[in-house]
């Protein structure tokens, strides 16, 4: 039986993979293509594969999302019913996230992206400095990502709340758990960092009358999808001077298009989708224990709740 590899990517971050886990796997026999081995493939190892790739694979039994996210995946009418899911989980991606977490955080504290608009102003302005600790830092979800990130913070001397759907205990985080905790955790917050999954929960979470609960002035981090997003909603609010900054990383269309308005927002930072990028050299080793546990027959560790969404 073989190993399908689908990843949706160019051909050199395909042929990464491909070396990363042939390394990894070995024993394993790996394809890059089902065409032809559709009743040889037990296990798919995929990266947003197209829809409809992973539709009849007879003999599929399980999948091995390279992603964390796994919204993507799940929006795939084809997907199989049934064959238990399991997203990458890497310790080297939590660490990832929670410096892009720290610097963006940092930066808007202490207003460093003020200082880079004013340096290509040619202005020299200083402004004032608060403590760390006279700063709420809000995150959501208090997963993978967010329990890491959370400590990361707090460690730096940030005032963290997190927020989850199930009551979660993180020592030195003050946590909080249900919608209803949610309007007076945004009203607090100086920064709001957003960690959660793309659900139909979660789908859309700041629109316009979200964002209006936020606290006057504070700052907006989206490190997850851009779908929690109601774009046109948040740049009125940053317009509007309501929120002072918003740090993205992801967005409702990716590769962010030329010319959309957040490109040369004053009030908005971009990144390429990069906050966490899962790093073949550790991955194909997480991807290598998850296959001994199943081909072992014991418990799988981060399966995907399908009717969850995460
Ligand atoms: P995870 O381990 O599944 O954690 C999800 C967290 O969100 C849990 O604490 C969960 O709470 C909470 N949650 C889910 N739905 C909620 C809701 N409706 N209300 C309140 N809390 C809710 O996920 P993860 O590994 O931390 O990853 C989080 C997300 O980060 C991914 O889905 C992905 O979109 C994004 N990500 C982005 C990058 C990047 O480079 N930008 C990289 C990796 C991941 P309960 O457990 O209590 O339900
Ligand atoms: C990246 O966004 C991921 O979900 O791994």
């Amino acid at each position: 039986m073989s190993l399908l590899l689908a990843c949706d990517v160019g051909a050199d971050e395909a042929e990464t993979w491909r070396a990363a886990l042939s390394a990894a796997l070995s024993g394993e026999h790996l394809l890059t293509s089902s065409q032809g081995a559709a009743d040889d493939i037990e296990v798919a190892i995929v990266a947003n594969p197209r829809p409809g790739t992973l539709a009849g694979l007879p003999r599929l039994r399980l999948i091995q999302s390279l992603w964390a996210g796994v919204d993507r995946l799940l929006a795939d009418p084809t997907l199989p019913a049934g064959v238990p899911i399991v997203r990458m989980v890497d310790p080297a991606m939590s660490a990832a996230m929670a410096e892009t977490a720290l610097w963006a955080v940092l930066a808007l504290h202490r207003g460093f992206f003020r200082y880079a608009r004013l340096q290509g102003e040619g202005r020299w302005a200083p402004h004032g400095q608060r403590r760390a600790d006279e700063l709420v830092v809000a995150v959501l979800g208090l997963g993978q990502m967010g329990r890491g990130t959370s400590l990361r913070l707090a460690a730096q001397g940030y005032r963290v709340r997190g927020w989850s759907t199930r009551p979660t205990a993180i020592e030195g985080i003050e946590t909080h758990a249900g919608e209803a905790a949610l309007d007076t955790l945004l009203a607090q917050a100086d920064i709001v960092l957003n960690l959660l999954p793309l659900t139909p929960a979660t789908r859309g979470l700041f629109d316009a009358a979200r964002l209006a609960r936020m606290k006057p002035g504070a700052g907006l981090v989206n490190l997850a999808r851009g779908e929690h997003v109601v774009e046109a909603d948040l740049l009125a609010a940053l317009d509007a001077g309501r929120l002072r900054h918003a740090v993205l990383d992801v967005f409702q269309t990716e590769p962010l298009p030329a010319g959309h308005a957040f490109w040369s927002h004053p009030r908005v930072t971009v990144l390429p989708h990069a906050a966490a990028q899962t790093d073949p050299r550790s991955a194909a080793g997480v991807v290598a224990a998850n296959l001994q546990a199943w081909r072992a027959g014991r418990p799988l560790a981060n399966l995907v709740d399908r009717q969850r969404g995460y």
